[in-house]
């Protein structure tokens, strides 16, 4: 089956793919339609997201040594424990406590955008700013952020190619020199390392696992979202000015972007039993390929949908996943989200991205976005 590289966009081939809903290769299957990826990720007992299990003994020996496995690719019991232990972390209203620092943070990277006049959107506020937001959450120093770009370049690159063992170890031993059991600071780090289920603590190597998902899941993913609501903006200068004039839309061009240009395109599960999906025969150990960017234009889920339209009644995308698994941070990007689109149409009044060229979109199979995005913007 011919699969588009990252350089390429892939909404005309998941248009063709969607016709033919589900398509094996081998023991691959390729799921295209919004309800048959719903169906897979809603039903956690047959799709696994524990693929750590298929692993060879050495590779995740080396790999459990340093991080235990995440939540992201744990499946209930251990899934159900870890991620209610995490989750008060990001509710709703948690989130929004970080409203005013988040602001700060987004006006001033602004300002600097209309200071230069012409500079890269990504380099500006695109990348730093969720990057500094789970920085802080986390109790990471901002020094240390350099190396952080690095690890989550490299990281983005091999997800869905396979492990990036050199960085992974890097990483973990950056995050288990963090672990301090005693402290008594109000970060994610300190309150991980204390916190505990039916009397046991966490042990060093979940801590450092989860700290490493939130960085890997959190960064990449939003500074996509921010980047691509920002170019589809520039697409629909008349969005922009409703946004200028009203600002109270910059939730809904978010959400759109999200169904439109989704920053995760697809994810994974494997088969645990033989399952039929609306009539089509699943085998155990069948890889299942779940395309969200597909689900997300699916013709007979959203009206028009190869259209920006922030006004569309059906905002049921499912660009954070569906089910159990469902995007712990979704709160979180949201929010970020919206307060850069809120405090640029503050200050600026129009703005242009030049134009974008294959070799500027990030090297990923699974995220899609750019790498920079060279901006111009009239006060
Ligand atoms: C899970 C997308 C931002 C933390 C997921 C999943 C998706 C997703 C699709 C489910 C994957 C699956 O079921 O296989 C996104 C997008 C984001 C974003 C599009 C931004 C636009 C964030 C942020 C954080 C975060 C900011 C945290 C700081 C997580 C975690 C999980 C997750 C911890 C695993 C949840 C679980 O397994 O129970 N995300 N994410 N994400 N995301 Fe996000």
């Amino acid at each position: 089956m011919y699969i588009p590289s990252y350089k390429e966009e892939p909404f005309e081939w998941y248009k063709s793919m969607r016709t033919q809903r589900i398509v094996r290769e081998g023991n691959s299957v390729h799921v295209f339609k919004y309800n048959d990826v719903v169906t897979v990720l809603s039903n956690h007992n047959v799709f696994s997201s524990q693929f750590r299990d298929l692993l060879g003994d050495d590779i995740k020996n080396e790999l459990d040594s340093r991080a235990a496995p995440s939540i992201l690719i744990l499946d209930p019991p251990r899934h159900t424990e870890l991620r209610g232990l995490v989750s008060s972390a990001f509710t709703p209203r948690k989130i929004e406590s970080y409203d005013n620092y988040i602001r700060e943070l987004a006006a001033k990277m602004i300002e600097n955008i209309i200071e230069k006049g012409r500079c890269d959107l990504v380099s500006e506020i695109s990348y730093p700013l969720p990057i500094m937001v789970i920085s802080n959450m986390l109790g990471v120093p901002e020094k240390d952020l350099k190396k952080f770009k690095e690890w989550s370049d490299a990281l983005a690159t091999s997800l869905g190619r396979g492990p990036d063992l050199r960085t992974q170890r890097e990483m973990s031993e950056y995050f288990l020199n963090m672990i301090d059991r005693n402290s008594n600071e109000d970060n994610l780090i300190s309150r991980l390392s204390n916190v505990s289920i039916d009397d046991k603590k966490l042990t060093d190597q979940e801590i450092t696992g989860f700290s490493i998902l939130l960085l890997v899941a959190g960064n990449e993913t939003t500074t996509n979202l921010i980047t691509n609501a920002l170019i589809e903006l520039s697409n629909h200068p008349d969005i922009y000015k409703e946004l200028v004039d009203n600002n109270k839309i910059a939730g809904d061009i978010v959400e759109e972007t999200l169904r439109f240009r989704s920053p995760v395109q697809s994810t994974r599960r494997y088969a645990k039993y033989d399952y039929q999906i609306n009539g089509f025969n699943i085998y155990k150990n069948d890889f299942i390929f779940l395309y969200l960017g597909s689900a997300n234009r699916d013709e007979e889920i959203f009206k028009d949908p190869d259209n920006f339209n922030p006004f569309r009644e059906n905002k049921r995308h499912i660009a954070f996943g569906n089910g159990i698994h469902f995007c712990l941070g979704a709160p979180l990007a949201r929010l970020e989200s919206r307060i850069v689109l809120e405090e640029f149409a503050k200050r600026i009044e129009s703005f242009s991205i030049e134009r974008l060229n294959p070799d500027d979109r990030i090297d990923s199979d699974i995220m899609y976005g750019y790498k920079r995005a060279i901006i111009n913007v009239k006060k």
